[in-house]
């Protein structure tokens, strides 16, 4: 396959696309999500008055493409351990502290931006290419996905009662907006014909083929690059809500140098050097809309700093651990993030999102039920 195409998916697509006391041999509870409890599969609404409109059909493209991700999982995963769709490299998933700051404005203070509050929180980061094997030398995007727990209130989806995910890339921008131009992307992604994957530019546009080859990048340690939402967030319920984008970023701006002679999981050998080495610590930022010119359906338009800037609302501690032994490892492999599992006032925005609920949520009981493993909650 020529280096492009699998540029262009960028693995993003797949292709398409505690206790806070640190032990050594680190024990995962989690309980499994009650049987028969109700999938929410429903198509989210929209937001007039955030700004969000409808694409054409988008539910019904949306289950489409949540069909060819279930039938690409099924003929790679036809033996073996069926991984995530996207980002299926995990480097670790680490334990963490999540502390909202002391002193936070009304308007930044909602939801879980509780000034003072600690939330114990699981951190998985990862590796966007549907290429497990990949080796972290090569370009593509990295994820971080946080998953808050002991997070009180009801969420927008029942199968986790306690838990606030926050989802992210090392790129500010997503590479489409359009459902139906994500669909013919998916679709030539997932062909066997060469003319098909050669139509990917055309596919993405000019714009959309820049963005994804633009969030490919070389990392040396999960902890020192910085991390965006992408796509926004309401902040706040009633009339006072907002649109807001998010990021996480280390606390200090030193990075390691990129290994001359990488190993193929360099940055889970970075990563567990780093942790058992010394703690670490990232800087959580929201960054409030302040003109409705920012879209809330155009993720591939960053909404500039010097218009909006970001605002640090929490800090994020990595105590000092041992996050890879093979049970930590099959925990983590276990979780389902979704932007869905949220209190209402970080209710997710715009069409990607609005997408996301029904696929992410198809893909990971899909996962789950080819492994006979139960979905867990952890706590
Ligand atoms: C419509 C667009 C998108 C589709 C179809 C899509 C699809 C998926 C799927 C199927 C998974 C695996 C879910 C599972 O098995 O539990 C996943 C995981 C992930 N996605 Fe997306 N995604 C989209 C947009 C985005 C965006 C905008 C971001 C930017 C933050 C993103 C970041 C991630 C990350 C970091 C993971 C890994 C989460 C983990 O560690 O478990 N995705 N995506």
């Amino acid at each position: 396959m020529p280096d492009f195409i699998r540029a262009a998916g960028l693995g993003l697509l797949s292709l398409p696309m505690m206790a806070i006391s640190i032990s050594n041999t680190a024990h995962a509870n989690a309980s499994p999500i009650a049987t028969g409890s109700p999938t929410d599969l429903a198509y989210p609404n929209i937001d007039h008055g955030l700004n969000e409109s409808f694409y054409p059909d988008e539910a019904t493209t949306a289950k489409n493409i949540a069909d060819i991700i279930e039938k690409s999982i099924r003929k790679e995963y036809s033996t073996g351990i069926a991984l995530r769709d996207a980002h299926p490299k995990a480097h670790g998933c680490v334990r963490a502290e999540f502390k909202i700051d002391e002193a936070l404005p009304k308007n930044l203070a909602q939801g879980i931006f509780l000034p003072g509050k600690t939330y114990p929180a699981w951190i998985r980061f990862s590796s966007g290419s549907s290429n497990a094997k990949q080796a972290d030398i090569k370009k593509d995007a990295r994820g971080m996905a946080i998953k808050l727990l002991a997070v009180p209130g009801e969420k927008l989806l029942n199968d986790e009662m306690s838990t606030q995910d926050f989802i992210m890339i090392n790129h500010p921008v997503f590479f489409v907006n359009d459902p139906a131009r994500y669909m013919a992307f998916m679709q030539d992604i997932n062909s066997d014909s060469l003319l098909k994957k050669l139509h990917i530019p055309f596919a993405l546009g000019a714009k959309g083929t820049w963005i994804a080859l633009n969030t490919r990048n070389k990392i040396s340690d999960p902890l020192q690059t910085r991390y965006w939402s992408m796509v926004p967030y309401q902040l706040g319920t009633g009339a006072d809500r907002q649109a807001i984008k998010y990021s996480a970023q280390a606390c200090s701006t030193v990075t390691d140098p990129i290994p001359h002679t990488p190993h193929n999981n360099f940055l889970r050998e970075n990563l567990r050097n780093h942790l058992q080495k010394s703690e670490a610590c990232m800087e959580f930022l929201v960054q409030p809309r302040t003109s409705n010119s920012m879209s809330v359906e155009d993720s591939m338009t960053e909404w500039p700093e010097s218009e909006a800037p970001f605002y640090k609302v929490a800090t994020i501690r990595f105590p000092q651990q041992v996050f890879d032994t093979p049970e930590q490892n099959k925990f983590c492999e276990n979780l389902s993030f979704t932007p869905w599992h949220t209190l209402p006032e970080h209710r997710p925005l715009g069409v990607i999102n609005r997408m996301r609920k029904v696929i992410y949520e198809r893909i990971s009981q899909l996962r789950h039920e080819m492994n006979s493993t139960q979905r867990v909650e952890p706590h």
